[in-house]
């Protein structure tokens, strides 16, 4: 039996599916991927980490990794909107523990971003830096009601504005930087879909006497899995691994092909430079890493608030090692996937996924 589908709405934005692809950085989910979403009814989000590491401006070292940044942001926002169509629905993906978070931020907004979405720490600020953007919804990425509620109350009192939606990411499957924050937390039970959902649905109802809806992110493939969150209280899902590896893609396709050949023993959780768990596939970079021996390449951008190999030079450059993956260099690059990336067996095609998961 097929359940009926909820009806996803983000501030004044009703995309034609309870769908958002997750932002994938750096550069997995840019303008193609972003644009091809959106166009099929989906909200399709752009990761505004790194995007600038292929700008012809930034090779040239004409301006610095933040200008660029910016320019670039904008620029694929553009580009992203042709291919969406004037009725597609695109978000922005903004890290918080990036050190220009402010200036990305503001960057995807100016650059008519319909939404943003915000995680890797709390975006305490997201408000103020929008706040000349009445009309782009703010959606934070939480793991628990605790943290929906944390934020909730200091938007509230400080910018009398509230959370449009929230993204529930469950660690135990997610991919990329993960809401957690030591390795033992990431398989925490308190923190699974099945628990987190419900319990931010109940605050959502209960405490801010708020409609506005939960969307479910980890480990979503397929029409079983939707129907699982939607029964949970969700009203959309929120879906990475999967996207990366289509047509549409913006990755090498080596970065894909690593996806199609990963086999459930070469998933493994690393510790970020970022203090974050993440959950990678096991090349050799990461081999030497969990052994303690890799060697990184120089950091390029600062682009972390605290970074790890910045500081004591342990661990790595990630945005370096986040590159080499996008542009498929299996020995060096850092590429993170879901837990669902075993489920990958080949290149898909955004409007196939999209047609297969709601009609
Ligand atoms: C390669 C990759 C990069 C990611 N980068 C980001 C990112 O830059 N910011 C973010 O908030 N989430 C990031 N994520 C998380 C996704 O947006 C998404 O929420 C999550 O992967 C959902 O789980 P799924 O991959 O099982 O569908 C990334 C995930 C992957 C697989």
């Amino acid at each position: 039996m097929k359940t009926e589908l909820p009806v996803l709405k983000i501030g004044k934005y009703q995309p034609r599916y309870p769908l958002i692809q997750g932002g994938m950085g750096v550069g997995i989910s840019g303008v193609k991927l972003a644009g091809n979403v959106a166009r099929c009814g989906g909200v399709g989000t752009i990761a505004s980490v790194g995007l600038c590491h292929d700008s012809p401006l930034f090779k040239l070292e004409k301006h610095n990794y933040f200008e660029v940044n910016v320019i670039v942001i904008k620029e694929s926002l553009a580009a992203a909107r042709k291919i969406a169509g004037e009725d597609g629905i695109l978000a922005v993906n903004c890290m918080v523990a990036l050190t220009d978070y402010d200036t990305q931020v503001r960057a995807a907004a100016e650059g008519g971003a319909d939404i943003i979405i915000s995680g890797a720490g709390l975006p305490l600020r997201l408000p103020d830096y929008t706040k000349d953007f009445p009309d782009v919804a703010l959606v934070p990425i939480v793991s628990s009601a605790k943290a929906a509620s944390l934020i909730t109350r200091h938007w509230e009192k400080k910018y009398n504005r509230s959370p449009d939606a929230f993204v529930v990411e469950e660690p135990a499957t997610a991919g990329g930087h993960l809401g957690a924050t030591t390795m033992e937390q990431v398989y925490d039970p308190a923190l699974s879909l099945d628990v987190a959902v419900p319990e931010v649905v109940k605050y959502v109802a209960e405490e801010m006497k708020s409609d506005i809806p939960v969307i479910a992110a980890g480990g979503i493939w397929d029409r079983s899995d939707l129907e699982r969150v939607f029964a949970l209280g969700a009203k959309g899902v929120q879906m990475g691994t999967r996207f990366a590896c289509t047509e549409e893609g913006d990755a090498s396709d080596r970065f894909k092909q690593a996806y199609i050949d990963a086999q459930e023993e070469d998933v493994v959780l690393i510790h970020s430079p970022a203090g974050l768990p993440g959950r990678a596939i096991k090349n050799p970079f990461v081999t030497s890493y969990l052994e303690g021996k890799v060697e990184s390449k120089p950091c390029f951008a600062n682009c972390l608030s605290h970074c790890r190999y910045r500081k004591t030079r342990e661990t790595f450059c990630i945005a370096a090692a986040l590159v080499d993956a996008f542009n498929g260099n299996w020995d060096t690059g850092l590429f993170f996937c879901g837990s669902n990336v075993t489920k990958v067996h080949k290149i898909e095609r955004v409007p196939d996924i999209i047609k297969e998961l709601f009609e």
